[in-house]
């Protein structure tokens, strides 16, 4: 999936064993904004084919632990990376912590989540809305007071207004454009620090 475009990204991610091209955009995302750290819990959802995970599984080292979450078959080489759990989940199905093993909230959640693009673009646009706010609905049973988020998002002028109504929910928001975002798409990400809800 990701490995489709045989550009710079693409051999960089093969020759230093990343999954998919993808590690890139969170490497720049959290040298930039320090999301990540040391000893802490993870959500990574849409987690496969797993590069964020092989990323974000070294940062927290050597306390922290990373649970993912994916509709795609568990992939069996993500499981096998000590502090990492992955199970094969939709996000629209899940309604507790206790379901991915935990008992407490994360202390940081990340979401590279994407729909499966059919090419028009308003029902594109608006499955990739519906999973945004998905991730927002979850975020005060999910997510500690104080916690991190980054989230991928598809650019439209409803995402734009959605997000803005979301900014006061975070001491700092910020949005980006990766490097290794292909200069067509229309991703960018939207990243929160100092969670302040409950
Ligand atoms: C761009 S890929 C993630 C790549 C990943 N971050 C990596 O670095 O390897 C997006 C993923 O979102 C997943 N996804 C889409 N809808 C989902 C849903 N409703 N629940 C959970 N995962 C979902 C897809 O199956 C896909 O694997």
């Amino acid at each position: 999936m990701s490995f489709k475009v045989k550009d710079h990204y693409y051999n960089k991610a093969k020759k230093e064993n990343y999954l998919a091209r993808s590690v890139y955009k969170l490497e720049e995302i959290n040298n930039k904004y320090n999301i990540l750290n040391k000893n802490m819990q993870v959500l990574d959802l849409g987690y496969y084919p797993g590069s964020w995970t092989q990323y974000a599984s070294k940062v927290i080292l050597p306390g922290g632990k990373l649970v993912g979450i994916d509709i795609q078959e568990v992939n069996k080489k993500i499981q096998t990376i000590e502090n990492v759990t992955v199970f094969q989940k939709d996000i629209n199905d899940v309604k507790s912590l206790s379901e991915l093993g935990v008992e407490e909230k994360f202390d940081a959640l990340i979401s590279d989540m994407a729909p499966k693009t059919t090419g028009i673009k308003s029902v594109d646009q608006a499955r990739s809305m519906q999973l945004v706010e998905m991730v927002f609905y979850h975020l005060p049973n999910f997510l500690k007071s104080g916690g991190n988020f980054v989230i991928k998002v598809f650019d439209s002028h409803e995402a734009q207004l959605y997000l803005k109504e979301q900014k006061s929910l975070f001491e700092q928001f910020n949005y980006l454009k990766p490097k290794s975002t292909r200069s067509v798409s229309k991703e960018f990400f939207a990243i929160g620090k100092g969670y302040k809800g409950e």
